[in-house]
C-alpha cells in the first residue's frame, strides 16, 4: 500500500460556501416545496425569458442540416472561433465604432462567466488583483480558486490579498484608484451588479492608470447592449491606449438571449503584454490562444451561425426588440420602487437595479422579508460583497406580466407597512 494519497487543490477550501446563484436557488427551491401553492416571481439571477429571436434559431436548423451531409460536415472547428463570425464581430461590434481589430485578436466561446473565470490561468499566482465591491462573483472565486486571493477574514467579509474598491452610493459607485497599485483590475461596465456606468472620461482615467503601472484591465461589458445615454462607452478600446493594456470580455447572453445556448467572445489585443519574472515581454494573446488550444476546443457550429445571425438586418432588428423589452421593464421596475419610497440606482444603461434598503436592514434579511410575505426573489447585495450589504439587486429579465405584478405587489407591501 502506498503511503501518499490524492491531494485536493487546498485554495478551494478558501471559497465562502456555496456560489450565490446557487444558494438563491437553493433557498427558493425549499420555499416553493413548503409553499407549493404560492407563487414566485423570480427576478434574482440575471437570465432572460424571452425566445431566441426566430433569426438565430433558423441559422440553427440551417447549420444541423449541414451537419447531414458528407460535403458540409464540420467536424472540429478552430479553437479561436470561426472566421464568419470573427469578421462580424470586427465590422459591427467593433468597425462601426472606429476601432480597427484584427482576426486573430477574437476568441468566440461559450460565454463571459467562463471567459472571465478561465483568463486566471495565464496569470501569474503573485500577481496583485483589484476588483470593486460589490462584484461579479466569478472574479472573486476563480481568483480564490487559483490562490491569489490569499485568507479569508470572517470580519470584513475580505480575502487578504485581494484590493478591494468599494463602490457605494457615497461614491457615486466609481471605482476609485486604490492605495497599492494591482498589477490586475476588473473592471465591469455597465456594472454588474449596481447597474451603475462610467463615462469615457472615467475610463479614460483607467486605461491612463493601467500603462502608467503597467498593470492589466480586465473589461467585462456584457451589458453593453443596454447603454442608453451618450458618452458612456460601448467597448474600452473606444479610449486611446487600451488597446496596449486591456481584454475586453462580450457576451450574447444577455445581448441575444443565449444564456442556454452559450456563446460569447474575448478581444485580446496583440499589443497587450505581460513580463516575466525577468521582466521579458511576453504576448497575452499568445499565451491566451495556446491556453484556449489546450483547454477548449472551440464552439459548435451550430451556435456560432446562430451567433452570426445576430448581425443580419432581421437578427439585429429582433434584438433589439427584446432589449427594448427588458429595458421598458427596467423602467417599471425603477418606477415602481421609487413609488415605494426606495433609493433605486442603475436600471438606465443596465438591466440590473441596485437599492438602497432602509438604514439598518440587512441584504439578507430583505431576501427573506420578500420571498415570504410577497413571493418575490431579488439578489442580496452583500452577496457581491460587503459594500453590497444594505442593498438588493433586481433584474429586468423577468416576463412583463410578472415585472408589473412584482411592482404591484412591492408597492402594496411596502406603502402598506409604510415600511421604507
Ligand atoms: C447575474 O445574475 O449576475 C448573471 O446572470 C450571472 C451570469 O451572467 O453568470
Amino acid at each position: 500500500m502506498r503511503l501518499s494519497m490524492i491531494k485536493i487543490n487546498e485554495n478551494f477550501l478558501d471559497l465562502q460556501d456555496n456560489y450565490l446563484f446557487s444558494t438563491i436557488a437553493k433557498k427558493v427551491a425549499k420555499f416553493q416545496e413548503e409553499h407549493p401553492d404560492k407563487k414566485v416571481i423570480k427576478l434574482g439571477i440575471g437570465d432572460v425569458t424571452l425566445p431566441l429571436a426566430k433569426s438565430c434559431v433558423d441559422a440553427m436548423k440551417k447549420a444541423a442540416e449541414e451537419l447531414l451531409y458528407k460535403e458540409s460536415f464540420r467536424g472540429y472547428g478552430p479553437e479561436q472561433g470561426y472566421d464568419f463570425l470573427k469578421e462580424k464581430i470586427i465590422k459591427y461590434d467593433y468597425k462601426s465604432r472606429g476601432i480597427d481589430l484584427d482576426l486573430d485578436e477574437i476568441f468566440i466561446s461559450d460565454g463571459a462567466k467562463c471567459d472571465t473565470g478561465n483568463i486566471v490561468d495565464i496569470f501569474a499566482k503573485g500577481n496583485k488583483v483589484a476588483i470593486t465591491d460589490p462584484v461579479y462573483p466569478v472574479y472573486l472565486d476563480t481568483n480564490t480558486m487559483s490562490g491569489r486571493a490569499g485568507k479569508y477574514n470572517e470580519s470584513t467579509g475580505r480575502y487578504s490579498n485581494i484590493i478591494y474598491m468599494p463602490c457605494t452610493s457615497e461614491n457615486n459607485f466609481e471605482p476609485q484608484f486604490p492605495d497599492e497599485a494591482p498589477d490586475i483590475i476588473y473592471l465591469c461596465f455597465p456594472n454588474n451588479p449596481t447597474g451603475t456606468v462610467c463615462t469615457k472620461e472615467q475610463l479614460a482615467k483607467w486605461v491612463k492608470y493601467a500603462k502608467d503601472n503597467k498593470s492589466i484591465i480586465l473589461y467585462d461589458c456584457a451589458y453593453e447592449c443596454f447603454i442608453t445615454e451618450e458618452n458612456i462607452p460601448h467597448s474600452i478600446y473606444e479610449i486611446e491606449g487600451a488597446k496596449d493594456v486591456a481584454i475586453e470580455f462580450k457576451s450574447y447572453s444577455k445581448t441575444a438571449g443565449f444564456t442556454g445556448v452559450r456563446c460569447g467572445y474575448v478581444v485580446v489585443p496583440k499589443k497587450v503584454y505581460g513580463y516575466t519574472e525577468k521582466s521579458e515581454k511576453v504576448s497575452i494573446n499568445k499565451l491566451w490562444n495556446r491556453r484556449q488550444c489546450t483547454k477548449f476546443n472551440g464552439v459548435s457550429y451550430v451556435t456560432q451561425r446562430a451567433a452570426e445571425a445576430i448581425y443580419s438586418e432581421e437578427g439585429q432588428k429582433e434584438i433589439k426588440e427584446n432589449i427594448k423589452y427588458y429595458q421598458e421593464n427596467a423602467k417599471i421596475i425603477r418606477n415602481g420602487l421609487q413609488e415605494s419610497g426606495f433609493l433605486v440606482y442603475g436600471g438606465v444603461n443596465a438591466p440590473y437595479i441596485w437599492l438602497k434598503l432602509p438604514d439598518g436592514v440587512k441584504s439578507w434579511d430583505f431576501f427573506d422579508e420578500l420571498l415570504n410575505n410577497i413571493g418575490i426573489v431579488g439578489t442580496p447585495g452583500v452577496g457581491f460583497g460587503p459594500c453590497g450589504e444594505g442593498y438588493f439587486r433586481l433584474t429586468a429579465f423577468g416576463s412583463r406580466e410578472n415585472t408589473e405584478e412584482a411592482m404591484k405587489k412591492i408597492k402594496e407591501y411596502f406603502i402598506r407597512e409604510s415600511k421604507v
